[in-house]
């Protein structure tokens, strides 16, 4: 992850028709052309490519940063929101429990922020969403989930 620059990430390598730099041109030759998008966390596919989410049967659950090359949340205003459910057989939310991860205690590249569901009798599916606001001021009805993952358990009967 730290060999890679800010423009890997975030300026993607065209694809063709773009050619590489022809012999003279600046940079040099060869050199592949990078898109000039910036691409950041407006888009979801982005952030989500760079997050991995695992849940266990017993409701422990993980949100690493797999591909940030920087702290996340980076920017002030920003906050990561992690809702962690249970459902029924019948997809009815049972509970839930939400986090906030701010940009005082950020998940640093390599790093993984780790949490315990709330597991209720009658539980037969766990989810992990995650919403990323684009700022802290935005109305939560505007709010995007941007990643989820989901798993079925089967609780052994006490
Ligand atoms: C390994 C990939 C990677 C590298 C390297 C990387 N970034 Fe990012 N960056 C991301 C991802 C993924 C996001 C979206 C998640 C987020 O907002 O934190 C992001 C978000 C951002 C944002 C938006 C923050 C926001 O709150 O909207 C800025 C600005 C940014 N990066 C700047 C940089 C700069 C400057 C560098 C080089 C010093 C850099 N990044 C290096 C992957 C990377």
């Amino acid at each position: 992850m730290r060999d890679k620059s800010c423009v890997d990430c975030h300026m993607p390598v065209a694809v063709p028709p773009h050619a590489p730099q022809a012999a003279g041109a600046a940079g040099g030759p060869g050199r592949p052309r990078h898109r000039h998008t910036f691409l950041g966390s407006h888009d979801a596919a982005f952030v989500a490519s760079a997050l991995r989410i695992e849940i266990t049967p017993t409701g422990a659950d993980s949100v690493a940063n797999v591909g940030v090359g920087h702290a996340l949340p980076l920017a002030t205003v920003k906050t990561l929101i992690i809702t962690m459910s249970a459902l029924n057989d019948s997809g009815n939310t049972l509970d839930s429990r939400r986090i906030e991860i701010g940009h005082k205690d950020p998940i640093s590249p390599g790093d993984a922020w780790t949490g315990q569901a709330p597991v209720p009798d009658g539980t037969a599916e766990l989810r992990v969403a995650i919403t990323y606001p684009f700022a802290d001021f935005q109305p939560a009805s505007q709010h995007m989930t941007i990643a989820t993952r989901s798993q079925k358990i089967r609780l052994a009967r006490k």
